[in-house]
């Protein structure tokens, strides 16, 4: 998906990202509980969004420094309102980025799926901090959805396999499952307009299945790793 359309959909859904964000915050915390270092001084949080990563990360670094890093001006501006100190504010394409300093840790939670080269990321990321943390979706991510049509969205997300043969070897990492329900694809179709999240990346036109029935399930299978 374009970076333009990406950054239109984050914009547009900044209001109302946190009234549905409840996978993204489960996996802010399970990513800030897989990092083990006592002490962290300088942070920045890519894809920041409205900040829930940055504040999860605040409870148990509140002296650390912060950078918040978003496509998305408006999403910046809500990250700025709610965070509790002053922090450094960088609106770019992170896969465009070219470091000014380096940090005890950088963490990307649920931004890393709309990039184009995650593993030049990590690469260029890992040069310039002494800790990266970051979570994506993996391959069995809506697999009940998209079972719910005849031609089912194609979503292009990797599997723990190939994304660990990608990116190199990590410190450490984890798998974990979420799930949501809905009661019909109205109900999903409005929860992806609020989170900004614009899934569906096959053209041609999908046709749900009539036998379809209620509930809709929608299925998170979640990457997390250090590296
Ligand atoms: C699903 S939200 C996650 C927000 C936040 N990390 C959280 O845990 O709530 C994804 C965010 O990544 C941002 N994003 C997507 N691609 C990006 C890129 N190339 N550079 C910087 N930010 C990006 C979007 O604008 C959006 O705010």
């Amino acid at each position: 998906m374009k970076k333009e359309m990406v950054k239109n959909s984050f914009s547009a859904a900044a209001k109302t990202y946190d009234s549905v964000a409840k996978i993204q915050n489960l996996s802010s915390r399970e990513l800030v509980n897989l990092i083990d270092t006592p002490k962290i001084s300088t942070v920045l949080d890519i894809g920041c969004g409205t900040g829930n990563t940055s504040l999860e990360l605040y409870k148990k670094f509140p002296k650390a420094d912060y950078t918040l890093c978003d496509l998305s001006e408006n999403m910046l501006q809500e990250a700025s309102y709610k965070f509790p100190k002053e922090a450094q504010i960088i609106c770019c394409d992170a896969e465009k980025y070219e470091f000014v300093e380096n940090y005890d840790l950088v963490i990307a939670n649920l931004c890393v799926q709309w990039f184009e080269d995650l593993p030049k990321f990590v690469k260029k990321t890992k040069n310039h901090c002494s800790e990266l943390a970051f979570s994506t979706l993996l391959d069995k991510s809506f697999a009940f959805y998209r079972s719910c049509f005849d031609r089912p969205p194609t979503f292009d997300y990797p599997s723990a396999e190939e994304l660990l043969n990608e990116i190199g070897p990590v410190k450490k990492f984890k798998i974990g499952h979420y799930s949501l329900e809905f009661e019909n694809f109205f109900a999903v179709a409005r929860y992806f307009r609020k989170l900004g999240a614009n899934l569906q990346s096959t053209k041609t036109p999908n046709t749900i299945k009539s036998q379809q029935k209620n509930p809709i399930i929608l299925d998170y299978e979640i990457f997390f790793a250090i590296v």
